[in-house]
């Protein structure tokens, strides 16, 4: 089961980042958050947003193609994109599933393609797009 947590309104990709920054004062080492939203949604916003806020200074890109990428902050920050994956075999096959038990913060775009592997304790975070570049972000949490 999941139950939310809170849900805002993001006008623009600013605004998105500042709420990841939120975001990060809700982590801690072994955090894992699950974004899910459909493509452009804004998730790698939302990700640079949390890097900032766990105190990331490098620059942070979409890891399309490096599937997971990892940066140094307060915490080891490690950020994975599920969308080329196919399903949780593979996801396990590179290795991804250490992240999620390790010292760090992981947070991980198109987690609905490795659904299985998502620890019960993570973060749920849906983004769903509104007129004129607003996006409506849900921040859930799991109760199992
Ligand atoms: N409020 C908003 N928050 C975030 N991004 C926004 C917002 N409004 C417009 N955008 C635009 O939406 C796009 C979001 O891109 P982003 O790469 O973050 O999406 P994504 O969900 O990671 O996509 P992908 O599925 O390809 O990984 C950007 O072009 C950004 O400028
Ligand atoms: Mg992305």
């Amino acid at each position: 089961m999941e139950s939310c947590l809170f849900s805002v309104v993001s006008s623009s990709p600013e605004e998105t980042i500042a709420l990841g920054e939120h975001i990060a004062t809700l982590l801690h080492k072994g955090s894992v958050v699950a974004l899910r939203g459909g493509l452009g949604t804004g998730k790698t916003w939302l990700a640079k947003g949390i890097a900032r806020g766990l105190g990331v200074t490098e620059e942070v890109t979409s890891p399309t193609y490096t599937i997971i990428s990892e940066y140094d902050g307060h915490l080891p920050f490690y950020h994975i994109d599920a969308y080329r994956l196919h399903g949780d075999n593979d996801f396990a096959a590179i290795g991804a599933d250490d992240t999620l038990y390790g010292n760090g913060v992981t947070v991980i775009e198109w987690s609905e393609r490795v659904a299985q592997s998502i620890p019960d304790t993570a973060l749920t975070i849906e983004i769903a797009i509104l007129e004129n570049a607003h996006r409506l972000i849900t921040v859930k949490e799991a109760t199992a």
